[in-house]
């Protein structure tokens, strides 16, 4: 990203109190970006909203994504010209206890929050973030391109699937490209794997779970050892939102589309693979057991082909899943000793900048 095109932008995030929400707010501070954030509460306690006192940078509104008076009203006031939707439910797992919370989160919220950009004067990009989960997974061993179709066994990818074709639907019923001389609004929707770093404490969501257990002195208990995601360090994806971002305000309808941002082929790797790399990056004696329950379905097998972002936006990941779990360990390992979260983050983006 270049930090002089975000000085003094305008930008609103949904979803600024969570694990990447947190992340980018601080980038984007330390950017010079006047920042507004729109959200629910921290959805963890601890957390990294909180513990890097991320408020102190800009304006942050508690509110609810499906609360359209509430939204238009604080995004109206505030009038950006940036937009970045993260606010979600974004588990897998709690999507089979809370099916009609994550539909109404995901998929509706999406739509008002796109319903609230028509009403706004100066808005020019909007960026939604969906996931990878939201094509219909195959299990094949080719990475989904953008062009696949979407899908989702569980409610959670089923509720981004739909979310995307909402998207598509608001671009083409009310921000067509062939008519941006006139609306002006470019909107892209992105598609990162799972992304990991330091400041996650989501339920039943690998790192979080092995760093809470480590931090007891605690074995692991590992659900589904030989599933095999996209890893990568949380910057990577935001630093591909935020080239994206550049491009759709400097360049528009070219960009305005669907992004795959994920890891390299190597760094699709078994769950099995990061505990073993993570049990002797911690040390002492910490250690992993297999869990004996009957799980909900959750994919086996999901992985990105990220050659068009590769080609138009010239992005890349800049690290590898091993750079990204010592990252990790370093952060957790502060936290834990009481050290200043904030600082050990801004350090971690600070490296990734001069990578
Ligand atoms: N973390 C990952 O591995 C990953 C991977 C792919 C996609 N994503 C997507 O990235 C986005 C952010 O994920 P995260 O990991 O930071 O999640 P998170 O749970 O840490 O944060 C979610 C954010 O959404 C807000 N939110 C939830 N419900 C809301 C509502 N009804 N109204 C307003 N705000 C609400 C929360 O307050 C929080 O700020 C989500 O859209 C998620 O689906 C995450």
């Amino acid at each position: 990203m270049n930090k002089d095109f975000w000085k003094n932008k305008k930008v609103m995030l949904t979803g600024h109190t969570g694990f990447k929400g947190s992340w980018l707010s601080i980038w984007l501070q330390s950017a010079g970006a006047r920042l507004l954030g729109y959200a629910l509460d921290p959805p963890t306690d601890p957390n990294h909203f909180n513990l890097a006192n991320v408020v102190n940078g800009m304006e942050s509104v508690v509110g609810d994504i499906r609360d359209i008076n509430s939204l238009k009203k604080t995004a109206q006031e505030f009038d950006p010209e940036i937009i970045i939707h993260f606010a979600a439910q974004p588990l897998v797992r709690l999507s089979y206890e809370l099916p009609i919370e994550t539909i109404e989160t995901n998929v509706l919220g999406t739509a008002i929050l796109l319903e609230t950009v028509r009403s706004l004067k100066s808005a020019r990009v909007v960026i939604c973030i969906t996931t990878d989960k939201c094509y219909e997974n195959r299990e094949w061993h080719w990475g989904y391109r953008e062009i696949e179709p979407m899908g989702g066994h569980d409610l959670y990818s089923a509720s981004k699937g739909s979310a995307e074709l909402i998207i598509s639907s608001y671009r083409r019923s009310f921000f067509p490209i062939d008519k941006y001389n006139e609306h002006g609004v470019a909107i892209a929707s992105t598609r990162a794997g799972n992304v990991i770093g330091g400041g996650d404490w989501a339920q039943d969501r690998l790192i979080p779970d092995i760093m809470k257990t480590f931090i007891k002195n605690k074995p692991v208990i590992i659900r589904s050892p030989y599933a095999i995601r996209p890893w990568q360090h949380v910057i990577e994806p935001l630093n591909g939102y935020l080239i994206l971002a550049e491009k759709l305000f400097e360049e528009g309808p070219k960009f305005a589309e669907g992004w795959n941002f994920g890891p390299t082929d190597e760094d699709a790797k078994p769950v099995s693979w990061i505990v073993d790399k993570l049990v002797s990056l911690w040390g002492q004696d910490a250690k992993w057991e297999l869990d004996s329950n009957i799980n909900p379905h959750e994919a086996n097998y999901l992985k990105l082909d990220c050659s068009k972002a590769n080609a138009l936006l010239d992005w890349r990941p800049k690290t590898n899943l091993q750079t990204a779990l010592e990252w990790i360990v370093e952060w957790y390992r502060d936290y834990q000793r009481g050290g200043d979260v904030r600082t050990i983050t801004e350090k971690q983006i600070y490296r990734f900048e001069k990578l």
